[in-house]
């Protein structure tokens, strides 16, 4: 789920690097965005609202919502739509607001 030809727009040639999601190890390009890497591996629902539990993903793409917070290496409320992928990463959905002690 990757666009890998487009008449006006090129895409540089990026490392394959491995992260995880959820314990499941998936790849991406190195320096995307998280939230492209789960995209092109078919991960739609980033998060879930706080208040009705109804899914949530890609909405911004500029880290000016919040519809796309996950916790990054234990870090809660991480915007993953403008947080760059790197080798290793461990991505998980977050429960409520996230727990801002998780990552001591
Ligand atoms: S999708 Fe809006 S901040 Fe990430």
């Amino acid at each position: 789920m990757r666009i890998k030809n487009h008449p006006i727009i090129s895409f540089p040639e990026r490392k394959t690097v491995k992260f995880t999601f959820e314990g499941k190890t998936l790849e991406g390009k190195e320096g995307e965005p998280i939230a492209a890497a789960l995209q092109a591996a078919g991960i739609k629902v980033l998060k879930h609202s706080i208040n009705h539990d109804r899914p949530r993903g890609f909405f911004c793409a500029i880290g000016n919502c919040s519809s796309c917070l996950m916790v990054v290496d234990g870090q809660p409320n991480v915007k993953v739509c403008v947080t760059p992928l790197k080798e290793g990463m461990k991505v998980e959905y977050q429960e409520g607001k996230g727990d801002i002690n998780a990552a001591d």
